[in-house]
């Protein structure tokens, strides 16, 4: 039985609840929870007034709970923003940072400010610092927005630059190996967190779920339907947490792994082991939009159906 309100209004008025669905919660719901996937919806570059009917939008969605991965805003709209959408919605969010999130301003002094919003409004979580999180009765998220590691394709000698290292200024002026090992540095920080999350959560959960920013393997990274060129990928890619990823699928071959991934905003399909997929989001400058409802239940059920699939296959 279902006994989270779906209908905005209701959810808006909702208060953490003292029972329990077999004795179970997250962040004082009651599960399961319906989550609304979204990713890149970049609202820096839109006008209040598209910002303000996609949150009517997602208000009006039957997820229970939103979930982005990644590029939300940029530098300190990331954090306003989340609470913009909080507040209109009267949903819990759970997202990742993406590269975008950190434009305008150093590395430390965004997450300070993501920080500071996790403690004022406990409702909004930064998976990058959080442990997993029950949203079904046997399903867990974990995540971290991680970071192309420089590695994929042509690596280091990539004729492609993007503007990361423009506008952020942790990574402005470096030379081009200082620029690839930081990258590194920030891919491996996100396989080293998934590492150990993810094997909490699949002691704990038969499905685990993994929100992560860039894609961690090259076979989801796409534009135009196609796959990505090899002087895309050094900056579309984290092959670091792709390993991570696949020994985790290796080490329970019993848990189901669904990777929910965006960055490239080209939709994609992967599945390199029975019990692990990835989904890859679209998503467009300027038309912020829902990329799934998704119910852990039924995903659950697709996981399963997915390890009849082909390795690769065209985006859903
Ligand atoms: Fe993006
Ligand atoms: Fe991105």
């Amino acid at each position: 039985m279902r006994n989270i309100p779906s209908h905005p209004a209701q959810a808006n008025t909702q208060t953490p609840s003292t029972e329990s669905i077999d004795g179970k919660f997250t962040n004082g719901y009651l599960l399961p929870v319906r989550i609304t996937w979204a990713s890149d919806i970049h609202l820096e570059f839109c006008r209040e007034d598209d910002r303000e009917r996609f949150f009517y939008r997602l208000a009006g969605s039957p997820g229970d709970a939103i979930l982005l991965t990644g590029d939300i805003a940029s530098h300190n709209r990331t954090a306003r923003m989340l609470e913009e959408m909080h507040t209109a919605t009267g949903k819990p969010i759970y997202y990742v940072t993406g590269n975008h999130d950190f434009y305008g301003g150093a590395i430390q002094e965004v997450t300070s400010a993501l920080d500071g919003l996790r403690a004022r409004v406990p409702d909004i979580v930064r998976l990058d610092t959080a442990g997993p999180i029950q949203i079904a009765r046997d399903t867990g998220l974990v995540g971290h927005g991680g970071w192309a590691c420089g590695t994929a394709g042509s690596g280091i000698n990539t004729n492609v630059r993007i503007n990361d290292e423009v506008y952020i200024p942790d990574l402005r002026w470096l030379t081009k190996e200082k620029l690839f090992a930081q990258m590194r540095l920030m891919a491996k920080q996100s396989a080293d967190h998934i590492r150990a999350v993810g094997a909490q959560a699949a002691e704990a959960y038969a499905n685990v779920w993994i929100a992560t920013h860039v894609p961690p393997f090259a076979e989801s990274c796409t534009y135009d339907n196609r796959l990505s060129e090899p002087d895309y990928l050094p900056h579309f890619c984290n092959l670091l947490l792709g390993d991570v990823i696949q020994q985790l699928a290796s080490a329970f071959p019993d848990t189901r792994f669904t990777v929910l991934c965006g960055h490239t905003h080209g939709a994609a399909f992967f599945s390199p082991a029975p019990n692990l997929r990835v989904i890859t989001a679209a998503a467009e400058y300027r038309c912020p939009s829902i990329r799934a409802e998704l119910d852990p239940e039924a995903e659950a059920q697709k996981a399963i159906e997915a390890w009849q699939q082909p390795p690769h296959s065209p985006a859903p």
